[in-house]
């Protein structure tokens, strides 16, 4: 078993696909290294590749908007990505950036141990729940497997989009909230 620190430089350094040679910074994920929710969302941004950490730029505002209705903060949660470098103009990670990053992802969730996975958007959803996973129709509903509670709520930058979606997805963090109380960790 590799550390966490070992993990991030492997993360850090990682050659596995076309996007280490157009990445400015790989994004480890950050937080809570005994967290009990782990939110995923698909690939950095802009300011993210910038920074290399996740959620520097707007879409992370309306991710703290969020958390902070269900009063916690980045510190207790653990926030990482599906594939940790941006993907040129913003597109959708490919299956093959998928897939050459997801053994990071499965290593960050042996070391945490979270026990409830929060997907940001259909990207992480799709990967995470169900390769056909409605997020229209499914957001805030939860399932139970191999120990873990998942669900799935819109990306911040959707909500960016449309701010109307920010309701309902307030709705959702307080079912995440709910959940969280119900595992007895408040
Ligand atoms: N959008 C994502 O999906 N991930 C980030 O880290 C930032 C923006």
């Amino acid at each position: 078993m590799y550390t966490y620190e070992e993990l991030k430089q492997f993360v850090e350094h990682c050659p596995r696909c076309a996007l280490a040679g157009s990445r400015r910074k790989a994004v480890m994920g950050r937080g809570n290294l005994k967290a009990v929710i782990m939110f995923v969302a698909e690939a950095p941004g802009n300011s993210e590749d910038r920074d290399g950490i996740p959620f520097t730029g707007p879409s992370g505002e309306i991710l703290d908007e969020l958390l902070s209705h269900i009063g916690i903060t980045r510190q207790e949660i653990y926030l990482t990505n599906i594939v940790k470098c941006h993907p040129p103009r913003n597109r959708d990670p490919l299956p093959k950036e998928q897939e050459a990053c997801i053994a990071y992802l499965k290593y960050e969730t042996l070391l945490i141990r979270p026990k409830i996975i929060v997907c940001l958007g259909r990207v992480a959803a799709c990967r995470i729940i169900d390769g056909n996973y409605k997020i229209t129709r499914e957001h805030g509903t939860f399932l139970y497997r191999k120990n873990t509670w998942l669900t799935a709520v819109y990306h911040p930058s959707a909500i960016l989009r449309d701010p109307s979606k920010m309701e309902e997805t307030k709705k959702d963090f307080e079912k995440i909230w709910e959940k969280f109380k119900e595992l007895g960790q408040e």
